[in-house]
């Protein structure tokens, strides 16, 4: 998490930066900072909270052609000024923008900075630390970046600028993402292209232990040990018009309203002239020789896991395990003989997730990352990749990723069966269009949801989703939604579980939100919403056409049941966002989140 800007050439500085770090609040957004050097030295602003508070700060007199920007999601240190980024050097003379977790810097401090005054708490300020002693010993800027930054383990995304050298911008990565932005007598670094998206299109990857010395018109790529490396430029594939959020008063609900146009999306991508499914053969290679499928997800991603769980196994009769990327290295569980890994991230960045795809690389096990960001390192790293086609999900909360992830699960399940010579009367792209045009309907209903919000969760403290089966799973991804923007304390559990404990918990006008879109379990689940509502909770069910009851508060589009869950996920959605809205609460930007989680 975090995010980096970094710009040196000849446009306005200041506003590349602050508008960088706008595009790149999603990766925190706790305090930010901006450093500027120009013929009066170094300017250096920062202040807690958002960008909007740092734009308050900055002089708008200052006008500089170098400079490093950075927002901010709290590891170590509170959120304050002191210890938002840049961070400087004893004497000033350094100053330096991290992204990432110096996991020896404990040790560093020991070794090597005894003796050094520090003004915040982070890991961060080790390595401007250490930049300026190994200086005093080298007299050569690149010669004690390179060193320091060859000490340091664990992930790093760093921008440096020495006030003595107004010519160049040091760079360095390892693990956390960075890209290097190339223009007309200008470069910049970005944690991701749509910082930058506005200035330049064209872009260079770094790798892991590389390090980059950038000038206006220059970039020079090398690794630790100082040998150059080629590379060449890639043209950033996004509409600057994907990162705005146009009428809409917020990202989260511009992003509930695209899915039906993303179902729609993965439809064509996804198929041939003659509407027959179109995938990567070695992915059907893949799927075919595996015996089981370790699905490997956190968050949001992790509960579209446990949905295209289901796919796999009844339609291509493959076994999977789903499990959370955080608890994997620690409790792995015995492989099959031939297992394929599937990693589900929405941003490809996930530290959690990259981990364990490491783990298993090294082992000799192949990869699979299912991924909204082609180039993102768990794609890159991974054997195949398999595109979401869901378009820039700025909002915090995930949306259109889920469903995309969910739908594109179903297209490989369906394409494994077929490979399999498995004969299915279910065809995955006919049964998304009509999942498409249920959306919409959905969507254009959010008046009757949002007064269900206003009904049910405007004052209470808590509410609990129940639902069996494949609802069960939607109902853990409902409670998600809910708890993370609203700050509700939400749960989902499977019906029959709640009385084997959780029941405990249910009051006078507790919400309790089920779903009942699955034919085998409708009555069971509505015994378990009569056994609430007798201990006085305040019930909704939201049930599938054709099985519905006059008592229930809305009723969803058929669609087939396989893919319910793309449909019963979207009234939740709105349920969230307006329950949030309703408590005054940032949706886009929830309180202690960030969107792409760089850090294990
Ligand atoms: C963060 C986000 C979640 C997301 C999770 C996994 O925690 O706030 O919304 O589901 O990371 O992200 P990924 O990009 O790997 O899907």
């Amino acid at each position: 998490m975090c995010g980096i800007v970094g710009y040196i050439g000849q446009h306005d500085t200041k506003e590349t930066l602050l508008n960088g770090l706008e595009k790149l609040e999603y990766r925190g957004y706790d305090s930010a900072g901006i450093a500027m050097l120009n013929e009066d030295g170094m300017h250096l602003f920062k202040a807690k909270g958002r960008i909007a508070a740092l734009r308050n700060r900055v002089d708008n007199a200052v006008h500089a052609t170098m400079g490093i920007g950075h927002t901010r999601w709290a590891t170590h240190g509170v959120p304050s000024e002191d210890n938002a980024h840049p961070h400087q050097s004893a004497s000033g003379r350094f100053t330096l923008v991290h992204n990432g977790v110096v996991e020896n810097y404990q040790d560093l401090k020991k070794a090597y900075l005894h003796d050094v005054n520090f003004a915040s708490e982070t890991d961060t300020e080790v390595i401007v630390h250490l930049v300026e002693k190994l200086f005093k010993k080298y007299q050569d800027t690149v010669k004690a970046f390179r060193q320091a930054v060859s000490l340091l383990k664990g992930s790093y995304a760093i921008g440096m600028i020495d006030s003595e050298n107004p010519d160049t911008l040091y760079v360095a990565k390892n693990k956390s993402p960075l890209l290097v932005g190339l223009g007309n007598d200008f470069n910049v670094i970005a944690s991701d292209a749509m910082a930058t998206l506005d200035v330049t299109d064209q872009y260079l990857e770094i790798f892991d232990q590389e390090i980059v010395l950038l000038n206006r018109n220059f970039v020079d790529i090398q690794n630790l040990d100082g040998t150059a490396v080629e590379r060449s430029a890639y043209t950033a594939q996004m509409d600057a018009s994907d990162i705005e959020k146009g009428t809409y008063p917020h990202f989260m609900l511009k992003e509930i309203d695209e899915q039906p146009f993303v179902m729609r999306r993965i439809i064509q991508e996804y198929k041939n002239a003659n509407n027959e499914l179109k995938l990567d053969m070695n992915i059907r290679k893949a799927m075919k020789a595996t015996d089981r499928i370790y699905i490997i997800a956190c968050g949001t991603s992790y509960h579209a896991g446990l949905v295209g769980k289901q796919f796999i196994e009844k339609l291509a009769n493959i076994p999977v395990e789903v499990h959370v990327a955080s608890e994997f290295s620690y409790n792995m569980p015995l492989l099959s003989e031939k297992p394929l890994f599937v990693f589900l991230s929405q941003s490809g960045e996930t530290a959690d997730s990259r981990s364990v795809l490491v783990n298993i690389k090294k082992k000799g096990y192949p990869a699979l990352t299912v991924t909204n960001v082609p180039g993102s390192t768990l794609s890159r790293e991974a054997d195949h990749t398999l595109h979401l086609y869901a378009g820039p999900e700025i909002a915090v909360a995930s949306t259109k990723a889920y469903t995309a992830q969910i739908a594109v699960l179903a297209i490989l399940a369906v394409d494994t069966a077929q490979a399999k010579g498995f004969e299915l009367d279910f065809d995955p792209l006919q049964e998304l269009a009509i999942v498409a045009n249920a959306m919409e309907v959905l969507t254009d209903q959010k008046e009757a949801i949002e007064a269900l919000a206003s009904d049910y969760l405007a004052t209470t403290r808590n509410a609990f989703f129940i639902g069996r089966g494949a609802d069960y799973y939607v109902c853990l991804e409902g409670a998600l939604k809910l708890k993370e923007i609203s700050y509700i304390q939400a749960e989902g559990f499977a019906g029959g579980e709640l009385k084997h404990g959780t029941i405990a918990l249910i009051e006078e006008g507790t919400p309790v939100i089920a779903l009942a879109t699955q034919a085998n379990v409708n009555y069971a689940i509505r015994s378990n919403v009569q056994e609430v509502a007798a201990r006085g909770a305040n019930t909704m069910i939201f049930s599938s056409k054709g099985l519905e009851l006059d008592t229930d508060a809305f009723v969803l589009p058929h669609v087939h049941e396989l893919l319910a869950p793309l449909v019963s996920v979207v009234p939740l959605q709105i349920l969230a966002y307006y329950a949030a809205l309703d408590r005054g609460c940032d949706v886009d930007k929830p309180r202690n989140l960030a969107k792409s989680v760089t850090v294990e």
